[in-house]
């Protein structure tokens, strides 16, 4: 057994959909954005989803953090159905589960200073009452992981970061959560290509030190090639093909799949395969 297949076991499953559907509107202007969706990921597993614009991808992830609600179907965490019945069981699942969007600005409310914005994930982990000087030593703990200085940046607002700054600060923010998963819906199409492999690489970083498991969703195959396990490629909110990533981009069945990979430039012979 291979260290990928020991560790992506069925008695590792964190988090699972039965059968998930959700329909936008009604009559003529229903849309169907997710179609019976069954997928699964493991503990400490990296998978992409991949689809072109408007097939179901951010839907699908609003529904798993919760923040939508599926027309049919089940979430399953760690094993057993999802309930966010109430506050106390919304905040429990919110520390397990959290999110980067495309959109940085987004993120954050703009009339707090980064010193609140990262201070609010130590109140959100109930760290609220641990003595100043550790909270600053945790934010600064946190800006070091992603190469910002906690001095130069805690009295700022929001709007007075850059795109990458901004990028970096949500990814602060992941790493004082600690979530057991990561959703990271489009996180670098903002950013340009230099910034987009430090924040990948941060992602994985964070994955190897932490053991999250990360739900990455993309519309660019390559880049979820490069980081993924394990990827789900999505059309029309239908899940058409999944499974390892290389033997998928080696190997694609899918029609759609296969117009995906040959429309990413020699990119067999742009990775090397082994080595990854
Ligand atoms: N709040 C909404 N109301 C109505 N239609 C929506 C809403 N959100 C998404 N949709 C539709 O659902 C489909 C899937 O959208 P989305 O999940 O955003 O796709 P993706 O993230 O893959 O680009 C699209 O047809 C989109 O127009
Ligand atoms: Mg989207």
């Amino acid at each position: 057994m291979t260290m990928a297949q020991k560790l992506f076991s069925e008695d590792n499953i964190l988090l699972e959909t039965r059968k998930v559907n959700k329909f936008f509107g009604s009559g003529k202007k229903r849309v169907h954005a997710v179609r019976d969706v069954d997928f699964k990921i493991h503990r400490a597993e990296i998978i992409s989803i991949v689809g072109e614009s408007g097939s179901g991808k951010t839907t699908l992830a609003k529904i798993l953090l919760g923040l939508l609600k599926a027309s049919s179907g089940d979430v399953l965490y760690n094993g057993a159905l999802r309930s966010l019945k109430g506050q106390k069981a919304r905040r429990a699942y919110w520390q397990n589960i959290q999110a980067i969007f495309q959109d940085p600005f987004s993120t954050f409310n703009q009339f707090f200073r980064v010193e609140k914005i990262l201070n609010d994930c130590l109140d959100l982990q109930g760290l609220g009452r641990i003595p100043i000087g550790d909270k600053r030593e945790k934010m600064r703990d946190a800006c070091q992981f992603v190469n910002l200085k906690y001095e130069e940046l805690y009295n700022k607002y929001p709007f007075e970061l850059s795109g990458g700054q901004m990028q970096r600060l949500m990814i602060a923010r992941i790493f004082m959560m600690q979530p057991n998963v990561l959703i990271a819906d489009e996180p670098t199409s903002m950013i340009d290509a230099c910034s987009r492999s430090t924040i990948l690489d941060m992602l994985l970083k964070l994955r190897a030190e932490k053991d999250m498991t990360i739900l990455f969703i993309t519309h660019d195959l390559g880049l979820a090639y490069y980081v993924s396990d394990t990827l789900f490629i999505m059309e029309n909110g239908e899940m058409v093909e999944s499974g390892n990533a290389t033997e998928i981009i080696l190997n694609p069945n899918h029609r759609y799949t296969k117009q995906l990979v040959s429309d990413v430039p020699k990119l067999n012979e742009e990775w090397d395969v082994d080595a990854i």
